[in-house]
C-alpha cells in the first residue's frame, strides 16, 4: 500500500459531463460560458469520418465557428503556434478540442498562448498565467485521457524531443465524454488507444509520487479496460464495451494526472519525438517489458492490477507475473504488432535511452532507470 502519511492535494479543474447522446448538450455548455466565437481544433481524421460536420452542425446559428483542423499526431510545436495565432487574430472566446489525445494536448497549448504570448516551448519553464482560453474537451478514442489531465505533451521539432506544459489553467473546463463519439473508431485504433489507456491505469497507480485517491482510480480503471479491450476491438458495435472503454480511460486519466506515468511513456515518448511514430502503439508494445523490470519494486500492486485483470492467483509474485502475461496475450488477441515492426534503427538506442532519462517522468517509475537501463531494455525489447 501506499504511505498512508504522506501529504497530498487533489484538485480536479474539469467538469465531467459524461454520458451516451451528451454531445447534444454542446450547444448548451458554450452558451453557458457566454461563447459567442468558438475554435474547433481537430485532425484531419476526424474532418475525413465526418465527425466535425456532426459536432458542427450541433453548434447554434447566433455563435461563430472558426475551424482549425491541422493537428498532426505527436502534436507539433508548429501546430500550436499556428492554432493560436488563428485564434488570436480570429479573438474567438472558447475552444472545442475534439479528437484523440493530439487536438487535446494541442488545445491545451493553444489556450496559453493565444491570451499570454511567447512560444509555447518556453511554458515547460515558466508558469502558466490564469488567463487562458477555455477548453470543452471532447474525445473521440478511449485511450489518452487527456480531456481531464492538466498537461500536454509536444513535439520540439527543431530538437526532435517532447516536452510537457503542466498546469490547472490549461485543463479543460468542460471535458464532455460521450462513449458514442467512439463507436466508429477502427479496430487497430481501439486497440492501441485502449492499451494506452490501460499503460495511464497501471502507470498512475505504481507512479511513485502516486497518492491513495490517484492509486483507487488506476486500479478500477484497469479493471474497466481488462474486461472491455478486447470485445471492443473485436465488436466495435459492441455498446456495452464501448461504453466501458470510455469509462476505463476517462478513470485512468484521472488517475495519472494526479500522479504520473513512468518508464513506459518516457520510451513511448522518446519514439514518437524521433520517429513519430503513434502513442499508443508504442506504449503497448513496451509496456510488458517495463512491467518485468519493476516487478520486484511492486509486486504487491502488480498482484492487484493482476487480479483486476481476472487473475485469480493467490500469491502475490505468481499473480503479478501472470498479470504481465495477461497483457501480453491481450495484445496478441487484439492484433498489436512487434517492436520489429516499428523499424527503429539500433544506432537510435542509445539517442532514444538518453531522451528516455530526460523525460520529466524517469523519476516516477518504480525501478530506478538510467539511459544504461533503457539502452539494454531498447536492445532486449528489438530482440524479442
Ligand atoms: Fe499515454
Amino acid at each position: 500500500m501506499n504511505d498512508q502519511t504522506k501529504a497530498f492535494n487533489f484538485v480536479l479543474p474539469s467538469t465531467i459531463q459524461y454520458g451516451k447522446g451528451r454531445i447534444k448538450e454542446l450547444d448548451q455548455i458554450l452558451s453557458g460560458m457566454g461563447a459567442q466565437k468558438v475554435m474547433l481544433i481537430c485532425d484531419s481524421g476526424i474532418v475525413k469520418a465526418g465527425i466535425l460536420e456532426k459536432v458542427s452542425a450541433l453548434i447554434g446559428a447566433d455563435k461563430t465557428v472558426v475551424v482549425f483542423d491541422e493537428i498532426e499526431a505527436n502534436p507539433k510545436d508548429y501546430n500550436v503556434m499556428h492554432g493560436a495565432a488563428l485564434a488570436a487574430s480570429e479573438k474567438v472566446d472558447a475552444l472545442i478540442a475534439l479528437g484523440g489525445g493530439s487536438p487535446i494536448d494541442a488545445a491545451k497549448g493553444i489556450a496559453a498562448v493565444a491570451l499570454q504570448g511567447g512560444a509555447v516551448r518556453d511554458y515547460a519553464k515558466k508558469p502558466i498565467g490564469s488567463n487562458c482560453l477555455p477548453i470543452i474537451a471532447i474525445p473521440t478514442t478511449a485511450g489518452t485521457g487527456s480531456e481531464v489531465t492538466f498537461s500536454s505533451v509536444i513535439t520540439d521539432t527543431t530538437e526532435q524531443f517532447k516536452f510537457t506544459i503542466k498546469s490547472p489553467h490549461i485543463a479543460a473546463k468542460v471535458a464532455l465524454v460521450d462513449p458514442e463519439m467512439t463507436y466508429s473508431l477502427p479496430p487497430a485504433i481501439t486497440a492501441s488507444t485502449g492499451i494506452d489507456a490501460l499503460t495511464h491505469a497501471i502507470e498512475g497507480y505504481t507512479a511513485t509520487c502516486t497518492e491513495p485517491i490517484a492509486e483507487a482510480l488506476g486500479l478500477y480503471a484497469a479493471e474497466y479496460i481488462g474486461k472491455y479491450i478486447v470485445r471492443a476491438v473485436k465488436d466495435g458495435s459492441d455498446e456495452e464495451a464501448r461504453d466501458g472503454m470510455m469509462l476505463g480511460s476517462l478513470i485512468a486519466g484521472l488517475s495519472f494526472s494526479h500522479a504520473d506515468v513512468a518508464s513506459v511513456h518516457c520510451m513511448a515518448e522518446a519514439l514518437g519525438s524521433l520517429y513519430d511514430k503513434p502513442h499508443g502503439l508504442c506504449n503497448s508494445i513496451i509496456l510488458p517489458h517495463i512491467m518485468r523490470e519493476n516487478l520486484p519494486y511492486v509486486e504487491y500492486k502488480y498482484a492487484r492490477i493482476a487480479r483486476a485483470l481476472g487473475v485469480s492467483e493467490t500469491d502475490d509474485r505468481k499473480a503479478a507475473l501472470m498479470g504481465i502475461e495477461r497483457i501480453e496475450a491481450i495484445s496478441a488477441e487484439i492484433g498489436l504488432p512487434n517492436f520489429k515492426s516499428l523499424k527503429i534503427d539500433p544506432k537510435d538506442f542509445r539517442k532514444l535511452a538518453e531522451m528516455s532519462e530526460k523525460n520529466g517522468s524517469n523519476p516516477s517509475n518504480p525501478k530506478p532507470m538510467t539511459a544504461d537501463d533503457y539502452e539494454a531494455l531498447f536492445y532486449k525489447i528489438h530482440e524479442a
